[in-house]
């Protein structure tokens, strides 16, 4: 089976994709599967990537990145066509042979947000996780938020702010947001990995978490803090149309930390662990895994998903859903299918059956 790894890209999470890239390289079976390996440049070109895992860890000093090496990925031009081609740097070209499935590993926008996907669909080619329309949900946190309240899934109070509705006036958004609870977090509708996210506890923070929201996206959201127990969970798609599976929980506990932010995510800062299986009875299990797979399901997820959650005196809040989770050997949603009995290598299996046709 022929596997087109995705990576890199241009969102502000190209590091992270490519560490996770890196560890799927690292632990794909390669008896069952062969490999290519396509960056996405941070301009948007698609090269041909070393198949080397090791040029991926992440290193504070030095993120990984997808350099333009001069190749370039041809796609198929037409429906049926399954055939990848690279344009090499000295003009000549070469077949990459007929890809069985495409594994876009790529986390924020023009990646995780339906545009890869898009493209996927109109090629024609299988691909793993979520279609065009549940992956731009999953990226925008305004229509997350809206979809899972209609389910009947509670949410943190927010509201939501359009750049030009900031510029033309910060004074009617601060009285808008007043009305939410301190702390609060500022964050960007459409990215990832705390990028652009502020946490303010008073409002005259808000003016300049604004901007820092702002230079990510044009449309932020301001959230009311949630106090409780940050926990998150693994979905798997059902098998062969089967119930949706969701995997044991994991807590992000903070020891010495104001939130769960980039640094602490991928940089190893103190005052952070990452603790699976998470403490809590089998009732809150159960529940915390139905919500999570009607969370799944209403935004019309596939192949995977991680839903992260506040576990609050009131019960389960939910904060997002993450249509491509982070991958990372170490990272919380391999961690949470290995406390649930599926090996990383297992996982990966798991996710390219679920896309293969
Ligand atoms: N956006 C990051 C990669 C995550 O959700 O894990
Ligand atoms: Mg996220």
């Amino acid at each position: 089976t022929l596997v087109a790894l995705l990576f890199g890209g241009r969102s502000s999470e190209h590091s992270i994709s490519c560490a996770t890239a890196g560890g799927v390289l690292h632990a794909i079976d390669r008896e069952r599967f062969d490999v290519i390996p396509i960056g996405i440049t941070g301009e948007g070109s698609f090269v041909l990537e070393d198949d080397d895992p090791a040029k991926f860890a992440i290193d504070a000093d030095a993120m990984p990145r997808v350099l333009d090496n001069g190749t370039r990925i041809r796609w198929p031009d037409k429906v049926g066509d399954r055939t990848l081609t690279v344009e090499l740097a000295d003009g000549t070209s070469r077949s990459l042979g007929e890809v069985d499935v495409v594994f876009p590993i790529l986390h924020g926008r023009f990646g995780e947000d339906g545009t890869v996907q898009g493209m996927l669909e109109l090629l024609g080619l299988p691909f793993v996780g979520s279609g065009v329309l549940a992956s731009a949900l999953g990226m925008d946190k305004h229509f997350t938020k809206t979809v899972l309240l209609q389910a009947g899934i509670e949410v943190a109070p927010w509201t939501t702010v359009s750049a030009r509705q900031w510029a033309q006036s910060p004074i009617l958004v601060a009285e808008r947001a007043s009305g939410l609870g301190l702390p609060a977090f500022v964050k960007p509708a459409r990215a990832g990995s705390s990028v652009g996210v502020s946490r303010i506890t008073d409002w005259s923070q808000l003016a300049e978490a604004m901007e820092v929201a702002l230079a990510e996206d044009d449309k932020v959201l301001i959230e009311e803090g949630i106090v409780g127990r940050e926990v998150e969970c693994g979905v798997l798609e059902g098998r062969d149309g089967g119930p949706t599976r969701v995997s044991v929980a994991g807590e992000v506990v903070m020891t010495d930390r104001a939130f769960y932010d980039f640094d602490a995510k991928y940089l190893d800062a103190p005052g952070i662990e990452l603790v699976c299986p998470a403490a809590m009875s089998d009732e809150q299990l159960a529940t915390m895994q139905s919500i999570a797979a009607t969370a799944f399901e209403a935004i019309g997820g596939a192949g995977l998903a991680r839903v992260d959650f506040f576990l609050t005196e009131n019960g389960f809040v939910v904060n997002e859903l993450n249509t491509m989770p982070g991958f990372t050997p170490i990272s919380m949603f391999p961690a949470c299918w290995i406390a649930t009995g599926l090996s990383y290598p297992q996982l990966i299996d798991e996710l390219i059956d679920l896309a293969l046709p």
